[in-house]
Formats: structure tokens, sequence, C-alpha cells
């Protein structure tokens, strides 16, 4: 950048916080990363990653080693617990369509492939923020060891029950600006246990030697329980188990808040070692996994109306929780790192109110596609993990008679949204299907015009 870039604090070192921070890198844009944990262990779950966010995996040019570490996803499998097929849904088109497969990976192998790429001396671990503090000068975090710093921005990547959040609202709620709906909880509907087995061996199935990932998903008659099971490459499967809380459950706040004691997990393993996958009873898996590549998380779901104040911005899960169904938490995290990062590019001065206002053009440029995914994500856990009676007939008609065509325009759609870095040279679109346009940045496009006038 031309003119002194502000400093950035980024509180919380997971998929936002990390892929922000590389983006910083290449936007030359000072920055350091505080993260609680002590050693990174992120969940041991499956996750997926699609054309709203792979160009920049791209431009970044990240992308082939993220393939190498994925499977592209061609196929879901739907059985009953009983391993009764109810329905095959095949997308066999979707590279040509939008330029990407669907690509399918275990999460710790993205934490690596992210962690190698920013310098050790910014990323600080076991640092836990406690409190923040902002004024016309600038912003300073506590940290749980009291040590404190010092910047010019604050972003709080900190996930569903970030620090930096209660904190902010905090200050908000005492000077009366904050929206009634943000002083409330989360709703807690789901609960999952997942893992990733260790290396099952290639002769272990047949399902280890396809090229593309293999997922089948099973659906309990009568219980809360669905699950699911992936092949990662390495000849593991990344497995999981989704409970549907119910009302009364979910709105129990003791229940949610509870730490879950050995005894609990190992009563709720035990129950689910019986479930039948397409590799035998569950239990096989849940023996060929490591104890911490196993966790069980509640799945919230919530969107807040405030993202930022003065110095201090929220990103990914810490301003909208999504529940996994569709797969969208992480990219639309990663969307938030991407846009923030291009409106910190085009800062125009290291003021409060340049950076209020470059945080209010990141809310505009994210706000209402983030609830399109919001509201998405809750129609798809009904789709897919719902048991109610409603649920389970709108499933049935969802994956027996929707016609592929309408699959296809709902796609389309779907992915059209892929807003790259403005920074640094575009991809262009590798498929058939529309992209929407993206606001160009100006500091960007005056230095291309310099460029080209110094040549
Ligand atoms: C089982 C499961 C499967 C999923 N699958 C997918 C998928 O396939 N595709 C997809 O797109 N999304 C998926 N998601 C959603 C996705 O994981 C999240 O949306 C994403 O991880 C959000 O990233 P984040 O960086 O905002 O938050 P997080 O990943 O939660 O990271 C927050 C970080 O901040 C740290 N932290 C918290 N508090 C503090 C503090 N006070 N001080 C310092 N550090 C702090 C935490 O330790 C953590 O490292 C899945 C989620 C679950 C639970
Ligand atoms: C940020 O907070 C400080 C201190 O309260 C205030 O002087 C300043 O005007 C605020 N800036 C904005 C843009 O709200
Ligand atoms: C932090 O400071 C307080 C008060 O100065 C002290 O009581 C506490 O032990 C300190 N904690 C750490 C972790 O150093
Ligand atoms: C989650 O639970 C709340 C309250 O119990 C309910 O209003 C909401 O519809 C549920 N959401 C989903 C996706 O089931
Ligand atoms: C089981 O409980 C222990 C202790 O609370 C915890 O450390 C561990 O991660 C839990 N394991 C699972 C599978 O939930």
């Amino acid at each position: 950048m031309s003119d002194s870039p502000p400093k950035v604090l980024i509180v919380g070192a997971g998929l936002a916080g990390l892929f922000l921070a590389i983006l910083f890198e290449r936007a030359n844009i000072p920055y350091q990363i505080f993260e609680r944990a002590i050693t990174m262990k992120p969940l041991g779950s499956v996750m997926c990653l699609n054309a709203n966010i792979l160009p920049v995996f791209e431009q970044l040019g990240l992308l082939d080693e993220l393939m190498a570490i994925s499977l592209p996803s061609r196929s879901n499998e739907l059985f009953d617990g009983d391993m009764r097929a109810i329905a095959d849904v095949r997308m066999k088109d979707l590279k040509k369509l939008v330029g990407y497969d669907f690509l399918v990976f275990a999460r710790p192998d993205l934490y690596d492939l992210l962690l190698s790429r920013i310098p050790k001396e910014k990323l600080f671990l076991g640092k836990k923020l406690l409190s923040l503090q902002q004024n016309e000068l600038g912003v300073m975090i506590r940290l749980a060891d009291n040590s404190s710093f010092h910047g010019d921005i604050l972003v709080g990547a900190d996930g569903s029950y970030s620090g930096v959040r209660q904190s902010l609202y905090k200050e908000l709620q005492k000077k009366g600006m904050l929206p009634t709906s943000d002083g409330k909880q989360l709703s807690v509907n789901f609960s999952t246990i997942v893992g990733t087995t260790n290396s099952l061996g290639e002769d272990f199935h047949p399902h280890m030697k396809e090229s593309t990932t293999h997922h089948s998903a099973m659906i309990g008659k009568g219980s809360p329980y669905t699950w699911s099971t992936f092949t990662v490459p390495g000849n593991r499967i990344c497995w999981c188990v989704n409970m549907q809380l119910d009302a009364k459950a979910s709105e129990d706040e003791s229940f949610r808040n509870s730490e879950w004691t050995s005894d609990t997990n190992e009563t709720m393993l035990n129950e689910i070692r019986a479930f039948k996958t397409p590799y035998g009873d569950l239990g096989k898996l849940i023996s060929a996994t490591d104890e911490d590549r196993i966790s069980r998380v509640y799945l919230e779901d919530k969107m807040f109306e405030t993202w930022h104040h003065n110095r201090t911005v929220l990103i990914g899960d810490a301003a909208h929780k999504m529940l996994p169904s569709a797969g969208q938490g992480a990219v639309n995290a990663m969307q938030d790192a991407v846009v923030l990062a291009n409106c910190l590019y085009d800062l125009k001065a290291v003021t409060s109110e340049a950076i209020a206002a470059a945080f209010q053009d990141f809310k505009d440029q994210r706000y209402s596609h983030v609830l399109t995914q919001y509201e998405a994500s809750k129609h798809y856990a009904k789709i897919l993990y719902g048991q109610t009676l409603w649920e389970r007939i709108v499933r049935h008609a969802v994956f027996n008679y929707l016609p592929e065509f309408t699959k296809t325009m709902h796609l389309s759609k779907e992915m059209s949204y892929r807003p790259q870095a403005t920074f640094i040279p575009r991809v262009p679109n590798h498929g058939t299907s529309e992209v929407l346009p993206q606001k160009p940045s100006w500091r960007y496009t005056e230095l291309q015009k310099q460029g080209a006038a110094a040549v």
C-alpha cells in the first residue's frame, strides 16, 4: 500500500482469522493474530469448499495444494437406518457449470495448509482475549496472561462465543445502542459428534480406491439421529453423527452450558457404535479414530445485526453462526475475510471515521449474501437432519421429485456469488454459468494505471 496502512489486531486463529492473515500478507497490511488455544487443535471433522470461495484459493496460489488434500464430490447417497437406499443424488456437470468441483477434505489438513503460509512471529498462541478498549487514537486488547496489545483496528474472528463480540456488545449496551435481538442467546438445535479415522489401508473397502469422495448419509427412523461418512485422501474416513435436540432441550440453558463429562460422552459413544454404515458398524470407525480427533459440538444458529462499532469489526461465526448443513459456515467466514481485506486495502486514512466507513462498506457488501446462506442452512438442516414427520415428507419430495434442471438452476444461482481479492490479479470464470460483478479497488486500479504509464 502506498499510504501508511493500519495496524490490525486479529483475535482468533480459526478459518476466518487465518484466511484474513494470508490476505493481509498479500495486501501488505501489518497484523498480529492472537489465539487462545495453546496448540492448534482443529475439530476432526469433514469439510467441503466450493466455487463460492475456491477462486480466491486459486488467486492466492493455494488451489493445487488444497486439491492434493481433497477429493471431489459428485454424489450423495441416502440410506435409512438399516442401510436401505432412499436416494442417490448425482451432480456430474458441476465443474463444467461453475468451474470447480465441491472439494471434500479433513479440516485439520486445511489448517496445516493455511498455517504454512503465516510467519510464525505474527501468530501468538495461548492468548485469550478478556476485554477491549477503543477511542479516537486506537484500540487496545487485554489478554488473560495480563499482556496487552495496541493497534488501529481490531478484528474479532473468534467464533460463535466471541469474546470480542461480548466485550463490544457490553460497550454498546451501556450506550443504549445494542439492538434487542443482539442481546439474545444463540439457539442450539443440534448436537454433533465428529471424527476422522487414521489410515484404514487401501484394501479396507473398494471405496478407498475411488477418485471421488464417497458420501453416505444415514437417517435413523424413530430416533433423533442422522449420521454420515465421507472418504478423504490417505485411506481415511470422516464420520459424524447429528442429533436433533427437542425444543425443550434446546431452550434449556443448563443443558447447553454443561460440560460433557467423560461419562456422558462414553455413554453417547456406546449408543452410536451400533449404527450401520457402508463399512459395517460405526464402532469400527470409532475404534480406528484417535481420541483427540473425536469432538462433540453443539450446532448453534444466529445472525447478529451489529457487525462493527468504531475500530472493531466481527467476521465469520462471531457475526453469523450457521448450521453446517449447507456447508457454508467456513465459506462465508472466508468470504468475510476477502471482502474485509478489500475494504481495508482501500482505506483512505487511519482515522476512526475512515475505519468506520470501511467497516460499513464491508457490511453493505456482505450482509444480504450472508442472510441468504443463513436462511438456506436452516432450510437444509431440516431436510437433512430433521426428524419430525413434516421434515421427513419434505426430504422425500426434495430427493425424489425435484427435477434435475431445477437443481442445476438453483446451484448456478447459489454459486454466482464468488467475491475475489480486488488487490491482486483476478482469475477468470472457468465455468459456463454467470458470476456476479464486484466492486473494484480504487487503489489497485490507480496503481495499475501508474504502472501502465511508467511502461
Ligand atoms: C461439524 C461441523 C462441520 C462443518 N462443516 C463445514 C463445511 O463442510 N463447510 C463449511 O463451509 N463450513 C462448515 N462448518 C462451519 C465452519 O466450521 C465454521 O463456520 C468456521 O469454522 C467458522 O470459522 P471462524 O474462524 O469464524 O470460527 P472458529 O473456527 O470457531 O475459530 C475461532 C477461533 O477463535 C479462538 N477463540 C475463541 N475465543 C477466543 C478468545 N477469547 N481469545 C482468543 N481466541 C479465541 C478459538 O479457539 C478458535 O480457534 C462446520 C462446522 C461444524 C461444527
Ligand atoms: C470512536 O470512539 C471515540 C471515543 O468514544 C470517539 O471520539 C470517536 O468519534 C468514535 N468514532 C466513530 C467513527 O464512531
Ligand atoms: C495478572 O495481574 C493480576 C493483578 O495485577 C494478578 O493478581 C494476577 O496473578 C496476574 N495474572 C497472571 C496470569 O500473571
Ligand atoms: C431451533 O429451535 C428453535 C426454538 O426451539 C426453533 O424456533 C427453530 O425453528 C429451530 N430451528 C431449526 C433449524 O430447527
Ligand atoms: C469426553 O469428555 C472428556 C472430558 O470432559 C473430554 O476431554 C473429551 O474431549 C470428550 N470426548 C468426546 C468424544 O466428546
